[in-house]
């Protein structure tokens, strides 16, 4: 059993999950991330370590409150266990000098992309942190961003806070000013990460987006996290989650995405009852 030490709101639907789980936090690394069950009868799911404390023996994971299992996880507390926690999971993000690095993150995205913003800095690089809300409430972590970042700019779609409209617009704007950017890293939805991928296309930027492919075991196993990049099949699990973002083809990725909305639909309805 995995153990809630601390849960904190970050904003309206988002939660964070610090959890006792030392084998995980020893060995986790930027870009890894877990799969875990709450209890007997649940599903597996896949979420992003967005930060690990290896002498706390602790890992901290971030989460949207989506459907039936992340909502079933927001009624989770201090003190609660989770059942089964398998990790860390994927490829590290490949970190190394680049020179100018711009981190996106969008929505839940922003804690995911904090643990590659971090080695990134610590790797050298000049961090620019572009993090995309829907509105000023639902912002969180820009402080945390800012300890790892050399420029954090905040977007929210109504434009209640920081610069109005998409992490892409604040993205444009850097190209616009001649900003040189050698590498750009995107999280969050898949729309957002399509948007990024065709906007640093025409200005060859290497771009790597992390993949929130449908995932069931996690490790190799089961096919479900299929993807297409480059024209060959990747599973986002082992040969992921991060690709070249402008080899990825996203439209599938929706599709596949969708598969299962009825269902996940009657699920939610009914746990709600
Ligand atoms: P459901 O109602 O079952 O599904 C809602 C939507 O979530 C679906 O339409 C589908 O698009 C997606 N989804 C459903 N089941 C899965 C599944 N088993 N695997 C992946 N996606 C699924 N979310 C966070 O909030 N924080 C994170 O740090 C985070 N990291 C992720 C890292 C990876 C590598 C991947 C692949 C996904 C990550 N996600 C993260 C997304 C998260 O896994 C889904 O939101 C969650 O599985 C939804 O489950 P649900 O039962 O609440 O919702
Ligand atoms: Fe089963 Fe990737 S989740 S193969």
């Amino acid at each position: 059993m995995f153990r809630i030490v601390h849960k904190e709101k970050l904003s309206p639907g988002i939660n964070l999950f610090e959890i006792e789980a030392p084998r995980v936090a020893r060995h986790a690394k930027p870009g890894q991330f877990v799969v875990l069950r709450l209890h007997e009868k649940g599903e597996r799911i896949p979420l992003t370590i967005a930060d690990s404390d290896a002498g706390g023996g602790t890992i901290t994971i971030v989460v949207q409150e989506v459907g039936k299992t992340t909502y079933e996880l927001g009624t989770y507390e201090n003190g609660d266990s989770i059942l089964d926690l398998l990790g860390p999971l994927g490829r590290p993000s490949h970190i190394d000098n680049f020179g100018t690095v711009v981190m996106v993150g969008g929505g839940v995205g922003v804690a995911e992309i904090y643990p590659v913003a971090k080695a990134m800095k610590e790797a050298g690089n000049h961090v620019i942190s572009i993090l995309g809300f829907r509105t000023k409430k639902l912002v969180f972590w820009e402080d945390k961003l800012a300890e790892v970042s050399d420029e954090v700019i905040v977007t929210t779609n109504d434009g209640s806070y920081g610069i109005e409209g998409f992490t892409t617009h604040a993205l444009a704007k850097l190209f616009d000013e001649g900003r040189k950017i050698d590498l750009v890293h995107a999280v969050g939805p898949v729309v957002m990460m399509k948007a990024v991928a065709e906007l640093t296309r025409p200005h060859g930027v290497r771009t790597v987006a992390s993949l929130n492919s449908i995932m069931v075991d996690g490790t190799g196993m089961c096919g479900a996290c299929r993807v297409t990049v480059g024209g060959e099949i990747k599973f986002a699990c082992v040969d992921g989650p991060e690709f070249d973002a402008h080899l990825v083809d996203w439209d599938e990725l929706v599709k596949r995405l969708n598969y299962y909305r009825d269902l996940e639909l009657i699920s939610l309805e009914k746990w709600k009852r």
